[in-house]
């Protein structure tokens, strides 16, 4: 492996994590020193976990992993990423669906701030159908989500799915 590259961060909603969030984690380490999970409030859509809890089980699922950080944060992504002196955000392409989302919010993160860059990552195919949306959808519809999201997430969706 070649010298690393210093901090990254992988901002989301994470809500919840799921296997492809570390799937992407896990490669962002084989590239970065250290990577920082930047779990977004989420003004941008509604979601079935507050922030803390979020940040809980990233930190749960993420216990093992040295070199990942998991933080909150409200506001711009670009603003809290130079907090944290960082210019690099970490984000997984599934499929080309993906794509425009992404290619629009890297391009707008630019404009914002000319230094920040993107680094799009593939995760393993066998996650490339997966989103926190269709685990909330089986979870909801009392369908096994345990081969999708880490432990800490399931135990929380039960809870979630028993009492909303
Ligand atoms: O997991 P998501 O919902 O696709 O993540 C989107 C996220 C949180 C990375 C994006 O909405 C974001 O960066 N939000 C923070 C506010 C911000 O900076 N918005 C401008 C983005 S162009």
């Amino acid at each position: 492996m070649g010298q690393r590259g210093g901090l990254a961060i992988y901002p989301g909603s994470f809500d919840p994590i799921t296997f492809g969030h570390l799937d992407l984690i896990t490669r962002s380490l084989r590239i970065f020193d250290r990577v920082i999970v930047g779990v977004a409030r989420g003004h941008h859509k509604e979601t079935l976990f507050t922030m803390d809890e979020r940040v809980e089980m990233i930190r749960e699922a993420c216990s093992g992993m040295e070199r990942v950080e998991v933080k909150g944060f409200d506001g711009l992504l670009v603003e809290f990423a130079h907090r944290e002196g960082a210019n690099v955000m970490v984000r997984g392409l599934r499929a080309i669906s993906d794509f425009e989302y992404e290619f629009q919010m890297a391009l707008m993160n630019r404009k914002i701030d000319g230094e920040f860059e993107a680094v799009f990552l593939m995760p393993s195919e066998q996650w490339s159908y997966l989103n926190s949306t269709v685990v909330k959808e089986i979870a909801r519809l009392g369908g096994p989500v345990d081969r999708f999201a880490p432990p800490a997430a399931v135990r929380r969706l039960a809870a979630k799915m028993k009492s909303p």
